[in-house]
């Protein structure tokens, strides 16, 4: 069996080693979504990750939710997102890109003057949207009309095209945490009676159409997918993800598509559900450490593993696990603050 530090085929490249740097969120974009300096030292530092996963980046100027992420829908977001894959490239690394809207968790400030966030259904999250305007309550979402779905799947597709055009090996679609994908998979927060509501195969259909609209542009091994069943967070409940999820491995799997990201952290055993029905490669991320991630690897469990916050303060994460250093502790008041401090500051043992 496999260690971290064996490589992995993933389609047409080949990964250095089994460590992920999961998708993080830092909010170090400039206001009109375009990457800064920093962060191509930020990701640079990290390169020796057998994959960096990006910050969740929007598809469209629509689907922005928080303040400083990224997008991928402008050109000048691709040529902002050109200097950070380089800097990946440039020390070895591999770097695909993950690809989000944010649906219900948006509010009308973050979005073009007059949009209304949107969601499955009419349907609003509890709290507020911590903003550089301020905490900003949750609204009442537009609920998408029928016909104009299509046309917001069209737009990962478009995405995942500036994405390759920016260099990067590849794109994740972000199907977890809550976001308008995971929206459409749960019945408490999709009410549709259409055909992107009730039944499981209505519910995952928009998931599916998104993920193909990316295989369009991109081909099949290019394309990943994260999913985190019942994660709790952004209201997400999912009573029926024992159904949901299983058959959305299978049409997974019979899409041949570079890798299925699973984030263990609900109420539902995810890995021990969906790894044996996805062939192809698997990815377990969510509260692994060194001897636990080596675990799941031995086990079969898993063909990568994926490290979240260990890789906010822990540049040089390969080479610690490696020659068994001590690691760093990080520090999450400066997760989503402004400039260098707790972002680029933290130095290699
Ligand atoms: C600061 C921070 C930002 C995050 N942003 C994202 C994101 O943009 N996209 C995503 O899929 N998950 C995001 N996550 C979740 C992580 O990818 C990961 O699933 C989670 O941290 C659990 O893994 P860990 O225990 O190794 O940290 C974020 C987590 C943290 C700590």
């Amino acid at each position: 069996m496999p260690s971290l530090f064996d490589p992995l085929a993933l389609g047409p490249i080949t990964l250095n080693n089994r460590i992920v740097m999961a998708p993080m969120t830092r909010s170090r974009n400039d206001d009109e979504g375009c990457p800064t300096a920093i962060m191509a030292d930020y990701y640079g530092q990290r390169a020796s990750a057998g994959l960096i996963l990006s910050e969740a980046t929007y598809v469209s100027p629509a689907a922005k939710g928080y303040s400083r992420i990224p997008g991928l829908h402008s050109q000048a977001q691709v040529e902002a997102w050109r200097r950070v894959v380089a800097a990946v490239h440039a020390r070895g690394g591999k770097i695909f890109a993950q690809l989000f809207h944010t649906g219900r968790v948006a509010v009308p400030q973050l979005l073009p003057a007059g949009a209304q966030p949107v969601a499955p259904s009419a349907i609003a999250i509890k709290g507020k949207n911590y903003t550089d305007f301020g905490p900003i309550d949750y609204v009442v979402p537009r609920a998408l009309e029928s016909d104009e779905i299509p046309g917001v799947a069209a737009e990962f597709g478009a995405a995942a095209k500036n994405a390759l055009a920016a260099g990067f090996d590849g794109v994740e679609l972000h199907a977890a945490s809550g976001y308008l994908v995971h929206q459409f998979l749960d019945p408490t927060i999709n009410t549709r009676t259409d055909a992107y509501g009730g039944s499981v195969a209505n519910r995952i259909r928009f998931l599916l159409e998104a993920l193909d609209s990316m295989i369009a542009a991109t081909g099949r091994a290019r394309v990943g997918i994260k999913i985190s069943p019942r994660i709790k967070f952004n209201d997400v409940i999912e009573p029926d993800a024992e159904e949901v999820y299983p058959a959305l491995a299978r049409e997974l799997s019979s899409r041949g598509i570079a890798y299925l990201h699973v984030a263990q952290q609900g109420a539902y055993e995810a890995h021990k559900h969906l790894r044996p029905l996805f062939k192809g490669v698997y990815f377990a991320g969510a509260g692994f450490d060194q001897a636990s991630g080596e675990a799941m690897l031995t086990n079969g469990g898993a063909d990568a593993i994926v490290f979240g916050k260990l890789y906010v303060s822990n540049p040089d994460l390969v080479r610690r696990f490696r020659e068994g250093l001590a690691l760093a502790e990080g520090d999450s008041k400066t997760h989503y603050s402004k400039g260098p401090e707790g972002y680029v500051d933290y130095p290699e043992a």
